[in-house]
């Protein structure tokens, strides 16, 4: 871990100062969302980004959310660098996330993030979880569930266990429901997320009960990949009679109170225990191909075994999501942060290009 003198002593000038910045668009519907649309709460995270990039020295930022005129923009430029903040996915559809930073490939234009292999990987927690487990890196015990296969052939024999989806982003399919207590619970609800997003394979999960903790990590293997202090969920004041996970609700619904009843706080963790997630966030980010950014779930066993959930490429780049948090712990500003995301993806790209002199400006 860099501390905060370090991190501000790497403060770089721009390689690339004219940035350009894509966003999900708040004109669309998008299923992530409560009523599946955007709101006031989004709009005000866009606007703290944007004054956070603009106190930035060095750099000139433009924006652009249209998805209708978002390709014809990004074809006919000017562009010199593109920041991927586009986590909605293309016209907000979570299927195509991955195909903005695909097309900013065919274009020749550098971007920040995950590639489209990282994002295709990431999507499908299941293969996520698999090369986890090669890797020596702790799993929930887990069955997958196909679209078509018979689900009370499938279910496992052990009970509290947890049904998500197989794929998805934002806690789509996951409430307090997700837990269920036994087979005939299980198959209920394999079958009403099936139903809510037909085509989607299921898991079906050991219940991971203890402590919820992120890792986020900005920068690239082949540079420096900082380690953020770890995060824990604090569930203190979560009323006792609602279980206990980070679902839909909590990431969307501001009345719940998931809410409002959950915080985030420094995780407590002995220097194995963060070692343990630090080593396993650092190498399923190389695993799975990110860049500049990733965010990493884990959550303790009845025995306080801590196991990998999941892994976030493009995490949440809101200023109250999990890594600014965790930059905060670090004793960062949410706009140091950006500016360290945005430093890592350029340094990044400027090698990729064989130094910053030699990248070809596209009118930038
Ligand atoms: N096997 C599990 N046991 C206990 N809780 C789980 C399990 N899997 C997921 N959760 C809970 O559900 C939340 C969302 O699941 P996750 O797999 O991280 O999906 P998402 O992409 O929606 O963040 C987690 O933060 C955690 O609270
Ligand atoms: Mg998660």
């Amino acid at each position: 871990m860099m501390t905060k003198g370090q991190l501000r002593r790497a403060w770089q000038r721009p390689l690339y100062p004219n940035v350009t910045v894509l966003l999900g668009d708040p004109r669309l519907p998008d299923l992530s969302k409560r009523d599946g649309r955007f709101h006031e709460e989004d709009l005000a995270a866009c606007a703290a980004m944007k004054a956070a990039f603009a106190s930035l020295p060095g750099y000139a930022f433009r924006y652009l959310d249209d998805h209708s005129t978002m390709l014809d923009e990004l074809r006919t430029g000017p562009l010199q660098f593109v920041i991927n903040f586009c986590d909605t996915g293309f016209c907000n559809d979570p299927l195509r996330e991955l195909n903005l930073p695909a097309y900013l490939e065919m274009l020749g234009v550098p971007y920040s993030g995950a590639p489209p292999a990282a994002l295709v990987l990431a999507w499908d927690k299941s293969v996520t979880r698999a090369a986890a487990a090669a890797l020596g890196i702790a799993v929930p015990r887990e069955v997958w569930i196909g679209p078509q296969d018979d689900v009370a052939a499938a279910l496992p024999e052990e009970y509290p266990a947890f049904v998500k989806p197989a794929c998805g982003d934002g806690s789509v399919g996951i409430t307090q429901a997700s837990i269920v207590h036994d087979r005939c619970a299980a198959e209920q609800r394999v079958r009403a997320v099936r139903a809510q997003l037909p085509g989607r394979a299921m898991l079906v999960q050991e219940f991971l009960c203890g402590t919820e903790y992120g890792v986020g990590v900005i920068g690239n293997p082949e540079r420096a990949l900082t380690v953020l202090p770890p995060l824990e969920v604090d569930y203190s004041a979560l009323d006792p009679a609602l279980p206990r996970l980070l679902g839909f609700e909590s990431k969307a619904i501001p009345d719940s109170p998931y809410w409002s009843q959950i915080r985030f706080r420094e995780a407590r963790l002995d220097a194995s225990a963060r070692a343990l997630m630090e080593v396993a966030a650092t190498t399923m980010f190389a695993r799975l191909g990110l860049r500049d950014y990733g965010r990493f779930d884990f959550r303790a066993d009845a025995e306080g075994r801590i196991k990998f959930l999941e892994c976030n490429p493009n995490p949440a780049w809101a200023n109250d999501g999990k890594l600014a948090y965790m930059a905060g712990f670090a004793g960062l500003s949410y706009a140091d942060m950006l500016r360290l995301i945005l430093e890592a993806a350029q340094a990044r790209c400027a090698t990729e290009a064989g130094g910053a002199m030699a990248i070809p400006d596209r009118a930038g």
